[in-house]
């Protein structure tokens, strides 16, 4: 057997998998690698250099997989990956959990770096359990009784960043409109642990107007952005990155102008999300998704 090991790349999350080959990955190293993930929240695989097949392959390994994107299509024949390509003008440099907006979001993603810039680029993960440990009680208490509405259609483009590409991809990213109701503070379904379930999609506060809404997201938000809660992802070609969507969010900083980026994603279907009363989280508009598979 492969003797791995898990060098951790911060105090709070992040651990780079040594020692690896994924295409081997047999049921003792795979129980090793996911609760690695569990406990890490993001993992990297260094120079894996998978094509769509191994990814795919890969990600299975973890559970059913979803289809590509709700709305966003799929790499032709591959209905399982999704493009995330700079050039097409859709960089994701905003802090979200993937696919919120619908009931049953991705459990984990699995990004391949495929074509990487020599700097910048970078994917940021934030372990949005110790966000929440580290909210004062009072905020806490509120957070703990908090529901959140998660949707796809908002303004997540600044007006001066505004292109042609991107607002063509906000017309296919919003060709359904979902809209969906999740606890502020979501249980992990495998560890127990608490963790603040916000990010992008997540637009408003139930019970609260748009403008009060905004002030508590940011606060909370703020507390998931902290530095030390960040695993920064400096990609290389070839690198495989597996990260737990319960209990993280992630941001790619648009910071690469011109340069090419190309990776390509493949998430694992996830289980209705559950507040600490046991209650789970409600489609508000729009279809079940589940899986994402069309109706
Ligand atoms: C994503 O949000 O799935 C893409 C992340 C990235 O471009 O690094």
């Amino acid at each position: 057997m492969a003797d791995i090991d898990f060098r951790k790349v911060g105090g709070r999350i992040g651990a780079e998998v040594v020692g690896l080959d994924v295409r081997d990955l047999d049921d003792a190293l795979f129980a090793e690698v996911n609760a690695a993930l569990l406990e890490h929240k993001a993992l990297i695989f260094r120079g894996q250099h998978l094509d769509d097949a191994g990814q795919v392959e890969f990600a299975a390994r973890f559970g059913p997989l979803t289809g590509a994107h709700p709305t966003v299509p799929s790499v032709e024949g591959q209905p399982q990956i999704l493009e995330v390509n700079g050039d097409e003008g859709i960089r994701a440099n905003n802090w979200h959990t993937d696919v919120t907006f619908v009931r049953t979001p991705p459990k984990a993603s699995t990004l391949r770096g495929i074509i990487v810039p020599p700097y910048g680029g970078n994917t940021l993960i934030a372990n949005s359990v110790t966000a929440y440990d580290d909210l004062p009680e009072p905020l806490r208490e509120f957070a703990d009784k908090a529901w959140a509405v998660h949707t796809n259609d908002y303004d997540y483009v600044q007006p001066q960043f505004e292109t042609s590409a991107r607002e063509e991809h906000r017309k296919v990213f919003t060709a359904k409109r979902y809209r969906t109701a999740h606890p502020v503070v979501r249980v992990h379904p495998e560890t127990g642990e608490r963790g603040l379930f916000i990010g992008g999609f997540a637009q408003t506060i139930v019970g609260l107007s748009n403008r009060e809404s905004r002030a508590i997201l940011d606060l909370l938000q703020h507390y998931v952005t902290r530095p030390e809660n960040i695993f920064r992802v400096q990609w290389e070609p070839g690198d495989l990155v597996l990260f737990d969507n319960r209990a993280t969010q992630h941001y790619a900083p648009d910071d690469y102008g011109d340069l090419p980026r190309h990776l390509r994603r493949v998430t694992i279907a996830g289980d209705v999300p559950v507040g600490i009363e046991g209650k789970e989280s409600f489609i508000l508009e729009g279809d079940e998704a589940r899986h994402y598979t069309p109706a």
